[in-house]
This record gives C-alpha cells, sequence and structure tokens, in this order.
C-alpha cells in the first residue's frame, strides 16, 4: 500500500498546499458538436497492439516501485489490470449508466457529456487567452519531426503504451521544456468502461509518466473528448484536471484526402485568428498531421501558451527528482 499513500499525499497536497483545481469559468457551449463526430472514425492510435501483446516492446524499465506495488514485473497489454488505491472507494462515484459511442440518446444531460452535449463543468480547461496548440496521442517517431519544428513551448496528452513505447522521444518533450498531460493508457471510449476499467486506464497512464518523466500529471484530456460525471469523478480522485478543447482541425481527417486537405486547416486557423484565443486540437501520431501542425504553428509564431499557463495552473502535481 506504499504507492497507494504516496498518491493519497499528493491528491490531498492539492487542498492543503493551496493548489486546487484551477476554474477556468467554462459555460456550456454549443459550438463544439463536432466532438462526437470524431470518435466515429478517429484513426486508431496503438498501432501494433492487439489482443493484450505489444509491439514495438516497452523500453522504459518496469520499475522495482510498481513491483512492490502491483506484484506485476512487466507492462501490460491494451486492458490493464485494476490495482485498486486506498483513496477510492469506487461505491461512493456517482452512478451514471455507461453508454458507448452513438449512443448520446440513452445519456441524461445531467451527467453533463461533452462529447454527446457539449456539456462542460467549472473546472474543466477548454480554452486558453491565446489561440494555442495541444497535441494527442503521442509520443511516436512522427512526434520528433514536430519538436524539431517547434519554436514554442506546448502541450502534449500522451497515451501510456507509447509513452513506454518511446520513453526518449518523451524526455525529449521534458527536456524541450514542453507540457505533458495523460491521454489514458490505450485510449479507449471511457464511458463504456467500468469504474474499474477507468481507474486502471488513469493510473497506468501515472505510473507510465512517472517511470519515464519522474513526474506526476495535472492535466488529463479524455479520449474522442468522451467525459461525462462519472468520468470526471474519477480523474478528480487522481487531482487530474479535464482538459478539452474549443478549436477543432479536424486533423484526423487528412487520412482521407476527399474529407479535408491541410489547406481546410489553414483557413480555419486564419479565421480563429481573428478571434480571441482558443485551444486547439490536433495529434501527433502520424505524419499527416504532423505536417498540418508545423504550417499551424508557422501560422501562428510563438505567442502561445501551454495549458497550464492558459489557466495559470501547475505544470505538475509532483516532480520525483
Ligand atoms: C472567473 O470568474 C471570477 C469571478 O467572476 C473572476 O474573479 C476570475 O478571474 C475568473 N477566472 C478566469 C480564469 O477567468
Ligand atoms: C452545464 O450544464 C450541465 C447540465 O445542465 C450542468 O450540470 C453544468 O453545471 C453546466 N456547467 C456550467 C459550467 O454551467
Ligand atoms: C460559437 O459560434 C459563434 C457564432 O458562430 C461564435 O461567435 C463563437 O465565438 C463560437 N464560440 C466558440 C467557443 O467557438
Ligand atoms: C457530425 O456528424 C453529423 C452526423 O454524422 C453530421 O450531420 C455533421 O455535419 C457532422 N459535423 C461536423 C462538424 O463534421
Ligand atoms: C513515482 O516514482 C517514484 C520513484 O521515482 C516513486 O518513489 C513513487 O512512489 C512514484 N509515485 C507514483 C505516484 O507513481
Amino acid at each position: 500500500m506504499r504507492l497507494g499513500f504516496l498518491l493519497l499525499v499528493a491528491v490531498q497536497a492539492l487542498g492543503s498546499l493551496g493548489l486546487p483545481l484551477v476554474y477556468s469559468n467554462a459555460s456550456n457551449i454549443s459550438n463544439v458538436s463536432s466532438a462526437s463526430n470524431v470518435s466515429r472514425v478517429e484513426q486508431s492510435v496503438i498501432v501494433g497492439t492487439s489482443n493484450g501483446f505489444f509491439w514495438p516492446q516497452p523500453e522504459t524499465p518496469f520499475p522495482s516501485w510498481l513491483t512492490d506495488f502491483t506484484g506485476l514485473t512487466e507492462w501490460p497489454g491494451i486492458d490493464p489490470p485494476y490495482i485498486a488505491l486506498d483513496f477510492i472507494d469506487v461505491d461512493r462515484l456517482p452512478k451514471y449508466e455507461p453508454y458507448s459511442l452513438d449512443q448520446c440518446e440513452r445519456v441524461p444531460r445531467d451527467a453533463c457529456s461533452f462529447d454527446c452535449h457539449s456539456c462542460l463543468e467549472p473546472d474543466d480547461i477548454y480554452t486558453c487567452p491565446k489561440l494555442s496548440q495541444t497535441f494527442d496521442d503521442g509520443p511516436s517517431g512522427e512526434t520528433e519531426a514536430l519538436l524539431g519544428k517547434l519554436t514554442h513551448k506546448t502541450t502534449f496528452f500522451t497515451v501510456g503504451v507509447n509513452v513506454v513505447r518511446h520513453p526518449n522521444v518523451y524526455r525529449r518533450m521534458v527536456e524541450e521544456g514542453h507540457l505533458i498531460g495523460t491521454h489514458t493508457w490505450s485510449h479507449p471510449y471511457l464511458p463504456t468502461l467500468s469504474n474499474e476499467q477507468i481507474i486502471a486506464q488513469l493510473e497506468w497512464s501515472i505510473w507510465a509518466m512517472n517511470a519515464t518523466g519522474h513526474h506526476y500529471p495535472k492535466y488529463f484530456r479524455p479520449p474522442y473528448g468522451a467525459i461525462d460525471n462519472r468520468v470526471r469523478a474519477i480523474a478528480r480522485l487522481f487531482g487530474l484536471q479535464a482538459v478539452l478543447w474549443d478549436r477543432d482541425t479536424f486533423d484526423w481527417q487528412l487520412s482521407v484526402p476527399s474529407l479535408r486537405t491541410t489547406e481546410d486547416i489553414v483557413r480555419d486557423v486564419q479565421e480563429w485568428k481573428t478571434r480571441n484565443g482558443g485551444l486547439i486540437l490536433e495529434h501527433d501520431a502520424s505524419a499527416n498531421t504532423v505536417e498540418a501542425a508545423t504550417r499551424v504553428s508557422e501560422l501562428l509564431g510563438n505567442d502561445q501558451l501551454t495549458v497550464a499557463e492558459c489557466v495559470g495552473g501547475i505544470d505538475y502535481i509532483k516532480k520525483y527528482y
């Protein structure tokens, strides 16, 4: 239970150190309705993982502190085991029904689903005073090409299985001053999962980040923007703050040229620049989205913020060394 205790200390410290969740004064917004479309088509980001087997192999060594705590000796596959934590009582979580893709009609409004109803809670971050890029799904080989081009600090939401496969890319992100948040262990549609499965997705992603980058993340972007009050309640127990977006490049559609081109994205970004601020959703796991991201970065220049800077929040809950 040693690790459970440490996690508990981290989460309690939020209150006692006067570092509560930062409120971005979100209000429910109607034009982010595109979120649910992402879920239907977004490319698979867990390339090479099937039936619980890992390819390419993890490179981050499985640390002894994690063996002490879990009794395991290697990183799990896409279905990570639930490890009970003494600060989480699953019976006290809100009792919203799980739902899957295309079941939005079953989701009650008071579940405050972002992907179904563009609903936001006051502690959700979804915009930024300066128009700023964010990147999901890495780290990947493509991330390195992006890092070579970026001349400003940005925010990456990484997938745990990719973190342990590409630890050097992950550490390069950190060394170059970028902020990293979690995008779960293996990118599932969280509202479909049981409480225990959601907990497993978050705890293993945090452990992968700690084993690789020696820090405990503060920010969490739900895959597909799929979050409701059950998922939020679990994320908050880990001290995580949800980060959504209000500007969507739909860059995943670039893989189908009839759907979207880089020029379409450039045109949207030029229009966004005429407004006030915004948080842009992009992806760093494939060559075409990285190429578009480079164009966007050139258009926006370096006057961008990380998500922590957008809300005046901390970068990480804890750094270990
Ligand atoms: C949120 O609203 C409060 C009160 O209206 C204000 O003091 C605070 O600065 C706002 N926070 C942000 C991040 O805009
Ligand atoms: C958004 O709407 C939901 C459901 O009506 C409500 O629970 C939630 O508090 C609202 N969020 C904000 C920030 O007003
Ligand atoms: C929503 O759309 C309206 C009208 O098109 C626009 O004025 C507003 O800035 C948009 N808000 C967001 C959050 O995109
Ligand atoms: C989202 O999907 C619906 C139905 O599939 C479609 O009518 C709508 O135009 C799509 N919205 C965007 C922004 O792509
Ligand atoms: C993070 O890693 C350190 C070792 O670097 C370990 O002592 C600590 O228990 C870990 N904490 C979490 C929450 O993973």
